[in-house]
């Protein structure tokens, strides 16, 4: 039995006695780190919160991290930073989480940071805007470097974070770290792949490891495609070409990969099924079987959940995609659906194609599913939907999706629109998700760079990315407030609230994306000594975070 809708509800109420908590389905929801109980607000504390106003700011087009009043921020680490010895921090820093190491202490812990692609012009030297210029297999080995994910153990001190330098549980995961599959069956041949990349967005496990998944990863080794006849042709990379050098299968790719943040070992789960992941957010119920929700972020893809049947399992079980018409969860089951035993030779071939198995049973094509959220108070599940430019779909929504009777292993549902993007509601392309410690909904967005601050387009008056949030109280509660601004080219990623809910970790990516010219860079930010731009995690505290994440205490 789950936790029902209802008594969410109650335990709210009961949390408003004075006791800084947290609904207890915010603890089984695996997007969101054991918070911090039982922490008292003093009356003056709550007197200069309550002080604060929550004010949008106006777009901006200026190259700077812009923030609103009362909130403040300081770079905790950047690309290129030294972590130990013999590693540094890699490229486009995207997803972030952040595990305490002693859940009584918020203060100390690890942080996760997915590195998504890599800028050949900034990484190898490599300039693809010239046809004729060749890649080098060296200038390969230097990008395979450069994605993955970083592990950094980060201290808060005198109110700063810092990372704890050469600390034993600081590594690398890059595209040549071997990863075991997670499935009985060999893949092309292998149960131990190499490397992981074009990784986007992510999660936690309730068994506390990190989820890191593998988005636009024919960028890098290519497609296998399919003509009419069933016969596989190998479909180049269009960017990066490292099949020039390096032949792995691109079935090795698309998966959602499991790290564990105290050995390094990864695996990769072939049951969630392999398509352009953005996220994995995972609920666990009263049994310990887990629910995995994860979006296929291209356009016209899917939705999908993974249902275990065994406590703690990412193998164990069943995958099923979205029929969001007639609210049906659709089971990717070779050995109960005719029609995929038709066109596939087993189930692990249902799951490395598994967006063709989900057209064939009619799952709904949607707008470029990308970040998903459990809401810490309904219990609804939102589900970011970017845009679809063909469909002239320009500014996306956010859907959600009621489960039916609030059981998260139910094959039905109900779908709507949450709230649609545009210049009404005040917010375009939406990406990330985050709920804080008090059920406000944070926002990022993602105008595509080749579209950002062009003249007369769908995004002009948006200006550049954003953050924003949606208050769930007071005057404000219901309305879009642009929080942040992001530097020139960037987006804002991996928005993750510390236990304790006084600081927002936050991406800032690809920052002078559209520079031509290392001398000439479109952004310099974040102004460090080398002048050019670098992606970095921030930490972004203040009192309008710490107001935010009490919002339900103060009235
Ligand atoms: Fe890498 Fe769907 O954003
Ligand atoms: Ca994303
Ligand atoms: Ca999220
Ligand atoms: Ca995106």
């Amino acid at each position: 039995m789950e936790h029902s809708r209802r008594s969410f509800i109650s335990f709210l109420g009961k949390a408003s006695l004075g006791t800084f908590v947290i609904p207890p389905f915010l603890m089984s929801c695996g997007n969101t780190p054991t918070p911090t109980t039982g922490e008292k607000i003093s009356k003056v504390t709550i007197d200069r919160l309550k002080k604060v106003l929550l004010k949008s700011i106006n777009p901006s087009d200026i190259d700077d991290l812009v923030l609103t009043d009362g909130l403040h921020y300081q770079t905790i680490i950047k690309w290129g930073d030294q972590i130990n010895l013999t590693d540094t921090f890699g490229f486009n820093n995207d997803f972030t989480c952040f595990i305490p190491l002693d859940e009584n202490n918020p203060k100390d812990g690890l942080l996760w940071v997915n590195h998504e692609y890599i800028n050949p012009l900034f990484v190898s030297g490599y300039n693809h805007r010239n046809i004729d210029e060749k890649r080098t297999k060296q200038q390969v080995d230097k990008e395979m470097y450069q994605v993955g994910g970083s592990i950094i153990r980060i201290k808060e001190e005198n109110g700063t974070w810092n990372i704890v330098k050469n600390d034993p549980l600081n590594r690398r995961i890059t595209a040549k770290t071997p990863i075991q599959l997670n499935w009985d069956e060999p893949i092309k041949g292998k149960h131990t792949v190499i490397g992981t990349l074009a990784n986007c967005s992510g999660g936690i496990t309730p068994w506390n490891t990190f989820l890191t998944c593998e988005e636009n990863y024919d960028n890098f080794y290519g497609e296998t495609v399919y003509d009419q006849n069933n016969n596989p042709q190998h479909k180049p990379s269009e960017y990066n070409k490292w099949e020039q050098f390096y032949t792995y299968p691109p079935e090795h790719y698309g998966w959602v990969v499991e790290v564990n943040p105290e050995d390094g070992l990864c695996q990769k789960h072939i049951a969630l099924g392999r398509f352009a992941h953005e996220c994995c957010t995972l609920y666990e119920l009263e049994d310990k079987r887990v629910v995995a929700y994860s979006g296929d972020d291209t356009n016209d893809e899917h939705l999908y959940k993974f249902i275990s049947t065994k406590a703690s399992s990412l193998k164990e079980g069943t995958l099923y995609v979205a029929d969001t018409i007639n609210g049906k969860w659709l089971a990717l089951d070779w050995e109960n659906q005719p029609i995929l035993k038709q066109q596939f030779k087993n189930q692990t071939e249902v799951l490395i194609r598994a967006r063709e198995a989900s057209k064939l049973l009619g799952a709904t094509p949607l707008n470029r599913p990308e970040d998903i959220e459990i809401d810490p108070i309904s219990g609804n599940i939102l589900i970011t939907l970017t845009n679809n430019k063909p469909k002239k779909d320009f500014h996306g929504s956010i859907l959600k999706i009621e489960e039916t009777n609030g059981e998260f292993d139910a094959l039905t549902f109900g779908a709507s629109t949450h709230i649609a993007g545009g210049e009404e509601t005040g917010f375009t392309c939406p990406d990330n998700l985050a709920f804080d410690l008090a059920g406000n909904l944070w926002i990022t967005s993602d105008i595509s760079g080749s579209s950002m601050n062009k003249e007369d387009n769908p995004y002009t008056s948006f200006k550049n990315n954003a953050l924003y949030v949606i208050p769930r109280y007071g005057k404000e509660a219901g309305k879009v407030i642009r929080v942040a601004s992001a530097p020139k080219d960037a987006e804002l990623t991996g928005p993750w609230f510390s236990p304790d809910g006084k600081t927002l970790f936050l991406s800032v990516q690809h920052p002078g994306e559209q520079t031509k010219d290392l001398k000439n860079p479109t952004s310099k930010w974040p102004f460090d000594e080398d002048n050019i731009p670098k992606s970095a995690v921030v930490a972004i505290k203040g009192d309008l975070i710490e107001k935010m994440n009490r919002f339900h205490l103060l009235g």
